[in-house]
């Protein structure tokens, strides 16, 4: 019997936001009765960037606490900090050897990051989904719930995984599967729905963040960019280009957890200013008991980092003697 294992990570590189919570976080709590479920704090891929060190330290404790306050229950979960297990960039090395610079050059996030400053940006951020693979491979995860834009980056892993049981001869590892929710795949910003929402957008308006007060939120969504048509069934034609209505009728029925048609129904002929004051009832009630749960978390750090430490060792576990095996077939082990 193959075990359904799922492995999936989120950078520790502020507070976490709307599109992480209802593209990943949600189906990491999902998944968590079905699969044996790793979830990390990607650490390392935080620092492909410049990054301050005790922030780095801030935000691997509030991204763990949004963790355990989104609902992930650390007794059925391993939750742990990717750092912490050396594996991880062990087998990044062994990776980095078995991929193409050809393959490299094609993802389209890190040309997206870097613009035109190539030349300025770090060989880590190059090299980053690399990384990604080993974090997945290490663990022979076979799902990997995740937003949309790193689907890229898991058919990278699985072409990896695929050359490296050809240069071997093996089946060592299996192809990975991402699990990516169609609804919310892609949660866009609240000032321009042509752009997804996101922890490195310069306006804190953009974005719905974990930790928003009911007044922040209410403020957020009155500014929301909108159009002046009313609701209507042709929002999701097509050729439809209403891009901030179709983000906020998503929202609002992933959070609810009910088909779009079934929303629109429900508020054909409305105006969006009638919609947004049910929109941000609704984020108030389902934000809130997430945010006062991540404050009590962060009232015991050495808790958390229990918790994490935990996590660490039952992580290393299972990394470390898969990684014992891949040097073995590679001819590192004397
Ligand atoms: P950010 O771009 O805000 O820094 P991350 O890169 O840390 O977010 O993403 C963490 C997880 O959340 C990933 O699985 C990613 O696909 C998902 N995610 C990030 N932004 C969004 C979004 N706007 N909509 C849906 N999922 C998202
Ligand atoms: N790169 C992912 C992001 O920025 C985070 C991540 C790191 C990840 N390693 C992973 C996600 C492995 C899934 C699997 O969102």
């Amino acid at each position: 019997m193959i075990t359904k294992r799922v492995l999936s990570g989120i950078q520790p590189t502020g507070n976490l936001h709307l599109g992480n919570y209802l593209g990943a976080i949600k189906n990491f709590v999902g998944m968590q009765n079905d699969y044996q479920c790793f979830y990390m704090l990607a650490d390392l891929h935080a620092i492909t960037v410049k990054v301050d060190p005790i922030k780095l330290k801030e935000n691997v404790l509030s991204t763990a606490a949004a963790f355990l306050a989104a609902g992930l229950d650390p007794e059925k979960n391993v939750i742990f900090c990717q750092s912490q297990v050396r594996a991880h960039s062990e087998l990044a090395w062994i990776l980095n050897c078995t991929a193409k610079l050809g393959w490299l050059n094609r993802m389209t996030q890190f040309k997206d990051k870097v613009g035109s400053n190539k030349e300025k940006a770090s060989i880590g951020l190059y090299t980053y989904p690399i990384l990604m693979a080993a974090d997945i491979l290490v663990y022979k995860a076979t799902h990997v719930p995740v937003g949309e834009d790193q689907k890229q980056h898991l058919e990278l892993c699985r072409d990896i995984a695929t050359k490296f049981n050809n240069d071997y001869k093996n089946n060592f590892f299996t192809l990975p599967e991402p699990i990516i929710s169609e609804t919310v795949a892609r949660i866009m910003s609240l000032r321009d729905g042509s752009k997804k929402m996101s922890k490195s957008d310069e306006s804190d308006l953009s974005r719905i963040n974990l930790t928003d007060t009911s007044d922040e939120i209410a403020q957020k969504i009155k500014k929301a960019k909108t159009d002046s048509e009313p609701i209507d069934d042709k929002i999701f034609n097509e050729k439809s280009i209403r891009y901030e209505a179709q983000n906020l009728i998503k929202i609002y029925s992933s959070l609810k957890s009910e088909r779009e048609d079934k929303v629109i129904k429900e508020f054909e002929g409305k105006s969006f200013s009638d919609f947004k004051k049910n929109l941000t009832d609704l984020l108030i009630e389902k934000i809130h008991p997430i945010s006062d749960k991540i404050k009590d978390y962060r009232k015991d750090d050495s808790a958390l980092l229990k918790i994490l430490n935990n996590g660490t060792d039952k992580a290393a576990e299972v990394a470390d003697k898969n990684i014992l095996d891949i040097k073995k077939i590679v001819g590192l082990k004397l």
